[in-house]
């Protein structure tokens, strides 16, 4: 199990501050846009985010230390596609002959206290997390996450044997997803009669791709493509293949992974056991998910909220729906990538 350490963290400090001073001089010739008085975002390598050296000086600090090792598992995901379904599943296919599902340390933890996101976790400045150095001390296989894109990942993870696994969930959902858990992360960070952009605000944000690591479509399409030219190296996932016919995509996600199941295991139940463990029911009740936060604002809870396909009928009108199925027809048709919307 990867278990997080802190020593060293004034050294990691003082790396992040050189980091800190490039990221402003970055920053300073990137397109900008405000979200809002308080917020405003720029875009690097074609992708939009926060627009904060320090954030920044996480990705620099990312793109240029990270070191890959041939076996690295790493997840790709746009936030709010399936991101801790998919650390759980893989952690439990990885781990399954370490620890059986009755002492999965995912009864203890948070599946995002598993599998580290990168560029934040890691490379950032949150404390109670590991540091880049306690990165080499891990047991191979690593598994662990990032939500940049394609372009703006570190070469040796472009270069080394390691594979990437990216999660992938059509838009209408994805985008009443981010809307809830930006609400519940701002009414913490700002109090909680802070007014967030109603649904059709949000809407519009998200087609223009003006939210943090859009636009999403782009972020989609260089991973599918990645996946089709390389597909030993980038195994793409949909959201709603795993809600459909979670054995078939468990088995193509521990073949990819090396760890194909046995006939033996399959006939003894051990794919529906972890399908069923890292259901979106059971991992809500358990008590570890239930409270906390995560860097202050994000409750551990609200990563797991309806887990449903189509929960967007509710709130698209149907001007929205022309205007999204518009553009993911030109988006995604040309390049065979389809999404079940659930309806
Ligand atoms: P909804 O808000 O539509 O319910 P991410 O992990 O990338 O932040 O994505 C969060 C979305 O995945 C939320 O979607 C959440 O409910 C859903 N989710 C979390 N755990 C899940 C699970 N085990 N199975 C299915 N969906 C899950």
């Amino acid at each position: 199990m990867q278990q997080p350490k802190t020593r060293n963290q004034d050294d990691t400090q003082d790396e992040l501050l050189v980091h800190v001073d490039e990221a402003e001089r970055v920053i300073e010739d990137l397109p900008k846009t405000d979200i809002s008085s308080k917020f405003s975002i720029v875009k690097y390598q074609g992708f939009w985010c926060p627009n904060h050296s320090n954030y920044m000086a996480s990705i620099l600090y990312f793109q240029q230390h990270f070191c890959a090792r041939d076996t690295d598992l790493i997840i790709g995901s746009f936030p709010k596609t399936g991101t801790t379904w998919l650390k759980s599943l893989l952690f439990s296919v990885v781990n399954r002959e370490k620890y059986g599902i009755k002492q999965s340390p995912l009864l203890n933890n948070h599946p995002h206290e598993l599998v580290y996101r990168l560029e934040i976790d890691v490379y950032g400045n949150a404390f109670d997390y590991p540091r880049p150095h306690h990165l080499n001390e891990l047991p191979s296989p690593r598994l662990l996450h990032t939500h940049l894109p394609y372009v703006s990942l570190p070469d040796s993870i472009k270069d080394s044997g390691c594979k990437v696994l990216y999660i992938s969930r059509n838009p209408m959902d994805t985008l009443v997803s981010q809307w809830y858990f930006m609400i519940s992360a701002l009414k913490k960070m700002e109090g909680e009669d802070f007014e967030f952009f109603s649904m059709e605000e949000f809407f519009e944000f998200f087609l223009q791709g003006k939210l943090v690591h859009g636009p999403f479509f782009d972020h989609v399409v260089e991973y599918w493509k990645e996946s089709l030219e390389r597909p030993e190296k980038v195994l793409f996932l949909k959201y709603e293949d795993l809600k459909d016919d979670p054995i078939v995509e468990l088995k193509k996600l521990a073949e990819f992974v090396g760890v194909p199941f046995s006939p033996k295991e399959e006939s003894e139940g051990v794919i529906k056991e972890i399908i069923e463990f890292c259901s979106i029911g059971n991992l809500k009740e358990m008590e570890v998910n239930k409270s906390g936060v995560f860097n202050k604002f994000y409750e551990k809870k609200s990563y797991f909220r309806k887990g449903e396909v189509g929960d967007w009928t509710q709130y698209f009108t149907p001007s929205m729906v022309e205007r999204m199925n518009k553009l993911m027809k030109e988006k995604f048709e040309d390049i065979g990538l389809f999404f079940k919307l659930g309806y």
